[in-house]
């Protein structure tokens, strides 16, 4: 397996490189990613070609048999560049121009850029394609990641229209789909098409714009981003055989589709930060849903390694943290962990971005637990490295998170949190689960649950129905079969397509922005309930009644399959699952496992993976621990332990 290091030779004195390669090599780091930030180490000015500080570094390492991953330097065009394109910036909604400074200020649609960029990936790629120290390309660096999908500049705008007239060949067409007659938008030449700024009603409805062009706006920003990342691919696959691989983070972009361009799946995790305090659940779902991108390897390319922040700090992982979660990405059966980063920089926007040492360089307690991860990942590979077993499905789809998060109905709800409620109660009832899209070959599971897809296509929706029909179970939720592919309201009675599956009625609804419903035995309910008219179904759970008194969830027989539809947000989800899961046979049956111990089911074994800060007591049924060959075991705050099947 890959370990190993997010490094920046170019941060520190050449002299200190050597040291770095042994310590690095006494904790099992065997490969470094370097060069993604590096444009003006090898292109200092225009022209001025000089790869000779990475060449060097490269070799360095090599002997220590640490390898290299490398990457393409577009994240940060350097000064001289945006000096010859002052229009490279990105616009925001206002109007305004970003500014040079950070990174990633660039515009997917800027010709000049795309040509730059051209230029640069050919040459890093010519220059290293036969250097068999380098076993990857990184492509950019988290592309989408600083809030730069979305670009209002004129150049988007005509961009967005050819766009449109690809897909809808007429403006006729695009009237039609976006229902432009509403406040007389009717466009007449396609001059005329407007990418969505601020409007007038910005200040107090923060987005006024037609839903219909939103979505599309979304999508094409979305495509631009996938194509610039495909200028790149294409050079690289030219030019060498090498693996190429990406950071996928972004929330604006439909990350199914970009994967189509990677040979492995990369993903960057940061659980505790600045910017986010993620649950257990939380942190699995990340892991996941980036495995459910694409059948592919994946890749941490960059794994916490310390407390961080950029102006102020997340809360400092406790000691064991960073270990448990590294065996967390790696119980995802993961091919490569590189930690973010080697030495904590005493320069630069990431002062505080602790990496593996501290400022001063001096192994010291991260330096320890994270030598004691990678050698018990070590130690535990070839269990690690089985793949998991899938029983339930949970669908993530790009379509309904552009247009929740435009139109979220009530405000609270957050189309990826709310997936990930369903997330956290699956892993905390030891559900195994796998993430992934729409178009994911249904019959492979038991139970596919279908969250808030408000949007949804005619071939979905008959796929579904399909795989209902042949004896698989889904869920439904508040929202389902509301919306057309072209984001208009379907005047269906709802649940729209799936009204027949489900064999109910939608008949009215509660927004609850600020009213939390309790239920002793179920939880609370909040952010949003419906009514459901019992038409075909029945009810689940004949004591899970509304305020008015009708089912809290439905039941409907449906062909061979069954289609539960859950009509509320709730808080957690644990109870309805649990019911939902028993009665269609999805229920792990591993014993007496708490709900802070994450299961992991491999085809033999269980990975088990303490996430609470005490010790927990696991008493499992037909596993084994594999250190002591005991059923019943103490793990430790934080710990991790592999039992094999009896
Ligand atoms: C990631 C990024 C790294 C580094 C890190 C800490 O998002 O890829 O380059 O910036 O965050 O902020």
């Amino acid at each position: 397996m890959i370990f190993g290091a997010d490094y920046y030779p170019e941060h520190w004195p050449e002299e200190r490189w050597r040291e770095d390669a042994v310590l690095m090599k006494r904790i099992g780091i065997n490969t470094i990613r370097i060069g993604e930030f590096g444009w003006s180490v090898i292109e200092r000015k225009e022209g001025e070609i000089d790869f000779s500080l990475y060449d060097r570094a490269i070799s360095l390492f090599a002997e220590y048999g640490i390898q290299t991953i490398m990457g393409t330097p577009t994240a940060t065009p350097p000064a001289w560049l945006c000096q010859k394109y002052p229009d490279i910036y990105m616009m925001n909604r206002h109007g305004d121009m970003r500014g040079y400074g950070s990174r990633r200020h660039y515009c997917y649609n800027h010709k000049g850029y795309q040509k730059e960029t051209e230029r640069v990936v050919k040459m890093v790629a010519r220059h290293y394609s036969h250097n068999d120290n380098i076993i990857a390309w990184q492509v950019d660096n988290e592309l989408g990641c600083e809030d730069d999908v979305l670009c209002y500049c004129d150049r988007c705008r005509k961009a967005f229209t050819d766009w449109l007239k690809r897909k809808y060949g007429t403006l006729e067409r695009v009237n039609e789909a976006w229902g432009t007659v509403f406040w007389s938008q009717t466009y007449t030449e396609w001059e005329q098409i407007i990418v969505p700024k601020d409007t007038v009603v910005d200040g107090y409805t923060g987005n006024g714009h037609n839903p219909g062009l939103m979505q599309d706006f979304k999508r094409f920003s979305s495509d631009s981003m996938y194509g610039y990342a495909k200028l790149q691919t294409e050079i690289l696959r030219e030019e060498s055989n090498k693996i190429i691989t990406h950071n996928m983070v972004s929330e604006q972009s439909d990350n199914y589709r970009l994967a189509e361009l990677f040979d492995a799946i990369g993903y960057d995790a940061y659980p505790y930060s600045e910017w986010d305090y993620n649950s257990p659940g939380r942190i699995g779902f990340l892991y996941d849903l980036s495995r459910g991108y694409a059948d592919k390897p994946l890749w941490i390319l960059e794994q916490q390694s310390g407390p961080c922040g950029w102006n102020v700090l997340g809360e400092t992982p406790k000691s064991g943290q960073l270990k448990l979660w590294s065996q967390q990405a790696a119980s995802r059966g993961i091919e490569a962990l590189i930690y973010f980063r080697w030495r904590t920089c005493p320069f630069g926007a990431e002062q505080y971005w602790y990496g593996i040492l501290d400022h001063d360089g001096v192994p010291g307690k991260r330096y320890q637990e994270i030598g004691q991860a990678i050698s018990s990942i070590q130690e535990n590979e070839e269990y690690l490295r089985l793949p998991e077993k899938k029983k339930v499905l949970l669908v993530y789809d790009y379509d309904n998170k552009f247009c929740h998060d435009e139109q979220p109905h009530v405000r609270g709800f957050v189309y990826k949190e709310e997936v990930v409620r369903y997330y956290e109660a699956l892993r905390r009832i030891h559900v195994p689960v796998r993430v992934g899209s729409l178009a994911e070959n249904l019959d492979a599971y038991e139970l596919v649950i279908l969250p808030f897809i408000s949007m949804i296509g005619k071939e979905d929706a008959e796929r579904i129905s399909r795989y209902v029909k042949n004896g698989g179970n889904i869920i439904l939720t508040p929202f389902s079969g509301q919306r057309r592919i072209n984001n208009q309201i379907t005047t269906e009675i709802l649940p729209g397509v799936f009204r027949n599956m489900s064999g109910v009625t939608v008949a009215s609804f509660h927004a609850m922005e600020r009213e939390i419903i309790p239920y002793e035995e179920i939880g609370n309910m909040q952010l949003w309930r419906e009514e459901l008219k019992l038409d075909n179904a029945e009810s689940f759970r004949k004591n899970w009644i509304s305020p008015e008194g009708g089912p809290l969830v439905s039941e409907n027989r449906y062909g061979n399959g069954r289609v539960f539809y859950i009509s509320c947000c709730m808080e957690a989800y644990d109870r309805m699952l649990q019911e939902i899961c028993r009665e269609t046979g999805t229920a792990s049956g591993y014993g007496d496992i708490p709900e802070c111990v994450e299961c992991i089911e491999k085809s033999n074994c269980l990975i088990l993976m303490n996430h609470s800060g005490e010790k927990q007591q696991v008493l499992l049924k037909g596993y084994r621990d594999i250190r002591n060959e005991k059923s019943s075991i103490i793990m430790e705050e934080y710990g991790f332990a592999v039992a094999v099947r009896n």
